[in-house]
């Protein structure tokens, strides 16, 4: 057998999946940032869409921070420990915290109706203020209808919790801890204060929350993610079930004999993310994003893990989860639904939701039977082994006036993917590496609005631009085959720019080729005009050690040498971002031109190329265009930046 078998093979895979993995890789270093002076291990953050300033809660402060493109103003507001709160904090701290949490970590800044409330875990002990003229806080006035502290945030910051404004009002979930066993809340509003039965949730741990709007006021809903807990699961059972629960924002409580005080609309569906019904499923949900079109459509993305701590990302139709709680059959509840249906919204006159009857069943069956699949039937494929810690998504509008959606990872080492998803895959665009150190990411906020997104590590926070169209170079080909939909080829001014918000389909002007790489629209001409780069003289000794390096910058483009206008094709290998030319007993170099060709989409291009002379040879044509070797490698380092 010809010994390069396996090496071909292992090639053609290794082509495979880099057909998957992050077909550019950037290093950022410009974008507006802010460091901490502390690390800021758990962070909250606030953001209102078209705004330049980020809230920051942290230990024991607010970090104001105010992005401008010239850089960050922080405005950093204390907010104390209570002094008995913190003394009795360390003196109990055990198993479910230790004293370093002994301290105010903020876990709740939102803006309700024009005020902010802010909750802290207070050494254990949560409590609230309003957060006034910018910088001010003050406690909640006891006019106001609010819950306990102690229901709004979780005692310490690494017991999860998520908050959620709209409409006036706060809704607050805390994750089960110890003693507590977790609930949704409706916790500061002018409407009645609501709770979920303890019954109805089995230890959760939350992962997110969602306003889903409706066409009628009273038909508005949120949801809620989370996982369950079965505790007395055996050591070879799973003992996590990932869960999407639901309440009416109309609900006002049920009668004075079945649920006062409790959501009368509570229902939850088991959500499932693996491969069809293969024991190969992801149970635990870590994260949540919805992005919502308007009613009841779009489009609900998970962050999920497994046993092993791997990490998947599903995606959920809000339609299909809609029509689940609308018409699924109630678990455990076998007799024929007539009348009103429990659990739907409902107007507040509408007496039929308030019957004993109706309040009975949703007391004793919030699960519905039916399960939400994925869909396209599994985990989105994204074959890298970045551990996922956070995900937000944003809808844009193309040049083809379709809507398509980009995913946002943060992971485990501090880097960013930027993901297309269609109907028929999942396309990393681009990986950033934007931190010094590379800690996970524990926060990100998107903004939509102004094309912001604000990404955080327990160190820093940045700010990335959404539409970063310069970063993909000055040629229609590789604009296009960014195959990114915030950018396009505008063949006017003939530079790859943002798609404008007014952009007008009918006049066109912009290319884009976003359904699969296509570098032919940019035209026969210039696409396949070739672009010769003036090569670089190299010196060597005949037989001394000499690797010519040549910048990668598309990780799905495959690259070759060429000698001597293509008499002679030598491999190249992708070491890092580079991808080196290295003589082999085979192939010895010999003195001529090389030049390193990058193949994507069809297209052909030249990226660098080097005049090989061995010492001895024939004299340099100009001496301030040799390059020693050591020049040369640093100098490739310096391209890639
Ligand atoms: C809590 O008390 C300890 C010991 O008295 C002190 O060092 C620490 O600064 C206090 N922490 C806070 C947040 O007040
Ligand atoms: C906020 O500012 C206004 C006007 O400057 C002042 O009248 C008011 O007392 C301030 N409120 C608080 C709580 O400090
Ligand atoms: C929010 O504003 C509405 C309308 O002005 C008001 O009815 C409601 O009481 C306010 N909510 C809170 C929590 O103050
Ligand atoms: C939890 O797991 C145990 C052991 O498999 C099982 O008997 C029990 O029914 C489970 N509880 C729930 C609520 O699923
Ligand atoms: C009460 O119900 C009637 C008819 O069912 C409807 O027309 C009206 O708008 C409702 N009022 C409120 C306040 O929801
Ligand atoms: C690329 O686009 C051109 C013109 O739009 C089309 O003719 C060609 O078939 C496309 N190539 C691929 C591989 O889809």
């Amino acid at each position: 057998m010809n010994p390069v078998g396996p090496v071909v093979l292992a090639t053609l895979f290794s082509i495979v999946l880099a057909e998957k993995s992050p077909r550019l890789k950037f290093t950022v270093q410009e974008s507006a940032r802010f460091h901490f002076s502390k690390p800021e291990n758990y962070m909250t953050v606030y953001h209102q869409h078209g705004s330049d300033v980020l809230y920051v809660g942290g230990q024991g402060v607010i970090y104001m921070l105010t992005f401008t493109h010239k850089g960050v103003q922080d405005t950093q507001i204390p907010v104390a420990t209570d002094e008995n709160a913190n003394r009795t904090c360390r003196s109990r701290s055990g198993p479910h915290h230790s004293q370093l949490e002994c301290d105010n970590f903020i876990t709740v800044i939102e803006k309700v109706n024009d005020t902010f409330v802010v909750c802290g875990t207070n050494a254990g002990s949560p409590q609230c203020w309003l957060l006034v003229n910018k910088t001010e806080l003050i406690e909640i006035p006891e006019t106001e209808q609010k819950s306990p502290p102690s229901e709004i945030s979780p005692p310490f910051p690494s017991h999860r919790s998520v908050s959620l404004s709209a409409d006036g009002s706060l809704y607050s979930a805390l994750s089960a801890v110890s003693k507590q066993s977790g609930s949704i809340r409706r916790t500061y509003s002018s409407n009645k204060l609501l709770k979920t039965e303890s019954k109805w949730l089995l230890d959760p741990q939350f992962a997110g929350a969602a306003v889903i709007p409706a066409a009628h006021k009273h038909n508005e809903e949120i949801y809620f993610f989370f996982s369950e807990v079965n505790k007395s699961a055996a050591l070879d059972e799973e003992p996590y079930r990932a869960r999407v629960g639901r309440i009416c924002m109309s609900d006002d409580g049920g009668i004075k004999s079945v649920l006062p005080d409790s959501w009368t609309t509570f229902l939850k569906a088991r959500v499932m993310c693996g491969i069809g019904s293969t024991p190969q499923q992801y149970n635990n949900i870590r994260r949540a994003f919805v992005l919502t079109a308007q009613h009841r459509t779009g489009v609900i993305y998970g962050l999920f893990s497994n046993a092993w701590h791997r990490t998947v990302v599903c995606a959920y139709s809000v339609e299909e989860i809609d029509g689940a709680f609308a018409h699924s059959r109630l678990k455990g509840y076998n007799i024929p639904l007539s009348g009103h249906r429990p659990g739907m919204c409902a107007s507040k006159n509408n007496t039929a939701a308030q019957n004993p009857k109706t309040l009975g069943v949703m007391m004793n069956h919030p699960e519905i039977e039916d399960v939400i699949w994925p869909v396209g039937g599994g985990p989105l494929e994204l074959p890298t082994d970045d551990h996922f810690t956070h995900i937000v998504a944003d809808t844009v509008r193309a040049v083809n006036d379709e809507h398509y959606s980009i995913i946002y990872l943060g992971t485990e080492q501090g880097k960013v993917l930027k993901v297309l998803h269609t109907s028929e895959e999942a396309f990393i665009i681009s990986q950033y590496s934007l931190f010094h150190n590379e800690g996970p990411i524990i926060n990100m906020a998107i903004d939509p609005q102004k094309g912001h997104l604000y990404v955080g590590t327990a160190m820093e926070i940045q700010r990335l631009q959404l539409a970063d169209c310069n970063r993909y170079g000055d040629s229609c080909r590789e604009c296009i085959l960014s195959r990114d939909p915030y950018c396009g080829w505008d063949q006017a001014r003939r530079k790859c720019m943002a798609i404008p918000a007014d952009y007008d389909i009918a006049t066109g002007g912009f290319l884009q080729s976003l359904d699969q790489s296509n570098a032919s629209d940019c035209g026969g001409s210039t696409a396949v005009k070739k672009r010769r780069t003036v090569p670089k003289e190299v010196q060597m000794e005949k037989d001394g050690p000499v690797l010519l390096p040549c910048p990668v910058r598309s990780y799905h483009a495959t690259y070759l040498w060429e000698k001597d206008n293509c008499i002679k094709h030598y491999p190249c290998t992708i070491t890092g971002s580079s991808c080196v030319l290295a003589p082999t007993p085979d192939l010895p170099l010999k003195e001529g031109v090389f030049r390193c060709m990058a193949l994507e989409g069809g297209l052909k291009q030249e990226v660098v190329s080097y005049r090989l002379v061995f010492n001895g040879g024939p004299l340099p044509t100009s001496p301030a265009s040799t390059l020693g070797l050591s020049v040369l490698l640093a100098a490739a380092g310096f391209w890639l930046v």
